[in-house]
Order: C-alpha cells, then sequence, then structure tokens
C-alpha cells in the first residue's frame, strides 16, 4: 500500500514512522512533511500543503496512492475528506461536518447536550454583554472559549470576574462572533483517543500531555511540551466510564445526525477528585505530542487500523495489542515559543540521541543540504519507552541532553505526576 500522510508536525512523523514498520507498507508520502519525514527510507516529502486539495488530489493519482491520512484539524475542517471521497480515494479522518466537533465549540457543546455526555455547564453567547452579565451571575473561576479554531489560543481559564470580562473582549475584539463560558472544572486531564469508523469505536491507550510551556505546568498554553503514556490516572474503571458515557453516546449521536465519522475521535477530559469524569474538549485528529509516546506502544499494524476505520470494518477487526511498560515524548521547542521565536538553527546531536535507543520525531525542523535546521516552535519529540517509566524517563532526557541547537528550550519535569 502506498499511503500519503497530510501535515507536517511531529505528529505526522510519529504517524508516518509507525506505518513503515507494517510490512503492508511500500512507501509513505508525506505532504508537506518535515526534516524528519525527509531523512527516513521509503518516505518522501512533497510540498503541498493540506489546503490544498486539487494538487492533493493530482499527486495521490500520479503516484497511485491508496490511501489518504489527515494529521492537522484545519484541512479536516476545510473538507479534504469530502473533496477526495467524490475523487473515491479512501481517507482516514472525518468529512468537514464531523470535525466541526473540534472547529466549533458552540457546535461540539451542543453536540455534548444531545449525547448526553457528562461537561461542563456552560452558555453560549454572540454579544460581549450578555458574556459579561452570566460571568458576573457565575462568578470565578470560569472559562471562556472562542468559537472556532484558535491553535490551543482560544481558551481563557478566568481567575476573576475581571479576567473573564477582558478575556470576553479580547475574543469578540480578536474576530470572533460567539463565545462559550463554562464552569471551571477541578481535576487532573488525561487524553483519550478513540479511532471510530463511524459506528464502531477502539480507545488508544490514555495519554497525559503538558500543556503549559513552564515547569509544574505554569505560564503560557502551548502546543504541548510533552506526553507520556499509559496516564494512570485513567484507571481501567475510568477508561470504562469515558467509553461508555463518554465515546459512545459521542460516535451514536455523530452517526443519529447523519455525519460520517471516520477517523479520531479525540476525547480531551478531566478526572475529578472522585474519579468523575467530564469532557471538556473533542477534537477531530491524533493528539499531539500524545500521538508521539501512544504509537511507540502498539503493535497492531497501524495500517490496517486505519484502513479498517475508513472502510467501516473495525467491527472485524482483532483487539489492539500493546507493547508493555511506558513511554515518555519530550518536546523540544525554541526559546520564545509559544510566543515570537527563531528559525533556522542547526541542529546536532540527532544520531546520538537515536544510539541511545530514543526515537527522535521531528515536527518544526528542515532538512537542507544534509543539515537538519530549526523552523517552528516546537522543533522535536524525543520519545523513549521502557519497561517501567523510570526506564523510560532516565533514557529519554540521556537523548536530550545529546541533542543540540541554539536558544533550545524544554521541560525537565515531564510526567512529574507520576510520582505527585
Ligand atoms: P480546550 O481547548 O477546551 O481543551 O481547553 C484548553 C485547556 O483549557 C484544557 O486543556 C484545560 O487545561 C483548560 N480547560 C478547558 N476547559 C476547562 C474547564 N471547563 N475547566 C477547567 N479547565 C479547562
Ligand atoms: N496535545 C493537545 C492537542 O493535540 O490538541
Amino acid at each position: 500500500m502506498k499511503i500519503l500522510v497530510v501535515g507536517n508536525g511531529g505528529r505526522e512523523h510519529a504517524i508516518a514512522w509507525k506505518l513503515l514498520q507494517s510490512v503492508n507498507v511500500e512507501k509513505v508520502f508525506c505532504a508537506p512533511g518535515n526534516g524528519g519525514t525527509a531523512l527516513m527510507a521509503k518516505c518522501e516529502n512533497i510540498a503541498i500543503n493540506g489546503e490544498d486539495f486539487e494538487n492533493i488530489s493530482d499527486i495521490i493519482t500520479k503516484n497511485q496512492i491508496d490511501f489518504v491520512i489527515v494529521g492537522p484539524e484545519l484541512p479536516l475542517s476545510k473538507g479534504i475528506t469530502d473533496y477526495l471521497n467524490t475523487r473515491n480515494i479512501p481517507v482516514f479522518g472525518p468529512t468537514k461536518e464531523g470535525a466541526q466537533i473540534e472547529a466549533s465549540k458552540s457546535w461540539a457543546k451542543d453536540l455534548m447536550l444531545e449525547a448526553g455526555v457528562p461537561t461542563a455547564q456552560g452558555e453560549t453567547f454572540t454579544d460581549a454583554l450578555s458574556a459579561k452579565i452570566y460571568i458576573d451571575l457565575q462568578g470565578a473561576p470560569i472559562v471562556i472559549k472562542a468559537d472556532g479554531l484558535a491553535a490551543g489560543k482560544g481558551v481563557i481559564v478566568a481567575q476573576t470576574i475581571e479576567e473573564a470580562k477582558a478575556g470576553i473582549d479580547e475574543l469578540f475584539n480578536g474576530g470572533f462572533d460567539r463565545v462559550v463560558v463554562e464552569e471551571f472544572l477541578l481535576g487532573e486531564e488525561v487524553s483519550v483517543l478513540a479511532l471510530t469508523d463511524g459506528i464502531d469505536l477502539r480507545l488508544l491507550l490514555p495519554a497525559q500531555d503538558h500543556k503549559r510551556i513552564g515547569e509544574g505546568d505554569t505560564g503560557n498554553n502551548t502546543g504541548g511540551m510533552g506526553a507520556y503514556c499509559p496516564a494512570p490516572v485513567a484507571t481501567p474503571e475510568i477508561l470504562e466510564k469515558i467509553k461508555t458515557q463518554i465515546l459512545q453516546p459521542t460516535v451514536e449521536t455523530l452517526r443519529k445526525r447523519g455525519i460520517d465519522y471516520r477517523g479520531v475521535l479525540y476525547a480531551g477530559l478531566m478526572i475529578s477528585p472522585q474519579g468523575d469524569v467530564k469532557i471538556l474538549e473533542y477534537n477531530c485528529r491524533f493528539g499531539d505530542p500524545e500521538t508521539q509516546a501512544i504509537l511507540p506502544l502498539l503493535e497492531t499494524p497501524l495500517d490496517q487500523l486505519l484502513w479498517a476505520c475508513a472502510q467501516q470494518k473495525l467491527t472485524d477487526f482483532p483487539p489492539l495489542q500493546w507493547l508493555k511498560g511506558g513511554s515518555v515524548c519530550v518536546v523540544m521547542a525554541a526559546g520564545g515559543y509559544p510566543a515570537s521565536y527563531d528559525k533556522g538553527k542547526v541542529i546536532t546531536g540527532l544520531e546520538k540521541a537515536q544510539d541511545l535507543g530514543a526515537i527522535v520525531f521531528h515536527a518544526g525542523t528542515i532538512l537542507d543540504n544534509q543539515n537538519i535546521y530549526t523552523n517552528g516552535g516546537r522543533v522535536l519529540g524525543i520519545t523513549a519507552i521502557g519497561d517501567t517509566f523510570d526506564q523510560a524517563l532516565n533514557e529519554v532526557y540521556q537523548a536530550v541532553n545529546c541533542v543540540n541547537f541554539d536558544d533550545m528550550y524544554y521541560r525537565r519535569d515531564i510526567a512529574w505526576r507520576l510520582n505527585s
């Protein structure tokens, strides 16, 4: 099988890497890919971005590609799956309608209510004044969410009423025309990704990412600074609740609405100190960096699993097989990220890190003349797996220590909750 992976992050490198471990996969193309996918054997980058549907469709025909896996939310929410489906090209990833589950917080909130899944209480507003009146009534802390794709920057967890109102102004003045205001939930977060064919679903191992830039989970939100898997906070009992109370009713409700959802249904969840679970958000794609921690533990061939979803044959698919033990992924970022940062710094020590047994996933990198340069905010995701988390942590930080580029930044406390 020849497969096209759309995207250029660490998530897409991890997907391509996993696909190429399968004997059935002859070649992987990445559009546009990054420095890491450029270096992999049997993998070719094509300089087209995921929103350029016509050119994507042309390269699929030209290279006789059998299957397309879409990484990021943007092409999904713009309808890449719908476009390719009309050309009879099998795609893993929901249609434009289904992708609203991530692209519109108010649409997602409606769906949650219709499905009867536990979530924070909240309301949607189309004007600042009504939102502020509601905030006065509810008090703080309170959470404000922009209704639209905001690259991880559309959520404000306000500690005071003033902060919440300033957040309302910021979002309405920043071009959003709807905001969701919701109850603040206390607890520990976990990401559970389900793969679905629109009817059935399978859960991947739970992961926890570290969204904040600073150690101790402080500072600004980022795309994610590291992850580990399986997150012990999601015990078997809690996972069962997540499956039966949240993911299954969601898939069922999507189906009832006539939405053909074949892809990842990613649930961002809050587990309360009492063990109750509520959904914070859905995403319509693999998480990043979670995927860089989850896929190295998966033994089932990824191509077959995703193909079964795209062909609506998940019910007959054998149980997923996983390696025992744990994995830890540490994101190495450009200094300044998530605000402004420089690009074009040469990266050294990648082979040394790999020689230690770690897996080096590239995110914002570019290959030029045999050298790898930084080309984004999140630059690399270094993952190690071990029989125990201690082994994985030890190995991952040894590998991180081998890598160098000017002004690099990473958190030294990934997976800290394991010992808390
Ligand atoms: P979201 O994009 O909806 O997942 O929000 C981003 C982050 O904001 C989440 O990962 C949480 O850390 C935080 N967050 C979102 N909603 C809530 C909530 N209702 N209560 C507490 N924190 C929240
Ligand atoms: N790591 C969070 C996300 O992928 O949205």
